[in-house]
């Protein structure tokens, strides 16, 4: 029972990308059991992306992803934190391919749409960041035996 973290960043809700973003997760077959829009603070931003602090670029990550409410989400399945990687496509939009939401939906990497943790133990750091244990929804998803054998 793999969960991930995901984030529809400020420019992916401003674009209207949210709705397409939940659906091809629902449609791959992974289960939604964390849903929220919110405006982050920098103090949970700074916190979130506490590896890239002595990077150049850190300030200016922390005022794009609070520069608009984001979409926070966990996601359920069989090895969704790796799965929602290869979904998402690379940092670097030039470098994504179509099909993968960086890849059909932005140019540039200051403004690429989308979040995802990069390892299981990432995502337990953030989903444990972003959502308390109540606001999640651990349930029988009733199409299991579809997905699964
Ligand atoms: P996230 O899912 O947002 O964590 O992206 P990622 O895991 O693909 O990339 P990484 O964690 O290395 O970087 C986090 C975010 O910082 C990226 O998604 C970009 O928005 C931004 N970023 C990374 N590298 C650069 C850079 O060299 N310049 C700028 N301007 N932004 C960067
Ligand atoms: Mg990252």
């Amino acid at each position: 029972n793999e969960r991930t973290f995901i984030a529809v960043k400020p420019d992916g809700v401003q674009r209207r990308r949210v709705g397409e973003i939940v659906q091809r997760f629902e449609k791959k077959g992974f289960k939604l059991v964390g849903f929220k829009l919110m405006q982050a603070s920098k103090e949970l931003l700074r916190e979130h992306y506490w590896e890239h602090r002595n990077r150049p670029f850190y300030n200016k990550l922390v005022s794009y992803m609070s520069s608009g409410p984001v979409v926070a989400m966990v996601w359920q399945g069989l090895d969704v934190v790796k799965t929602g990687r290869k979904m998402m496509g690379q940092t670097n939009p030039t470098n994504s391919l179509p099909g993968t939401f960086r890849g059909d939906f932005c140019v540039i990497m200051g403004k690429n749409v989308i979040h995802g943790s990069d390892s299981v133990e990432s995502a337990q750091r953030e989903i444990s960041l972003w959502f308390k244990e109540s606001e999640l929804c651990e349930r029988e998803g009733c199409s299991a035996k579809w997905i699964y054998e």
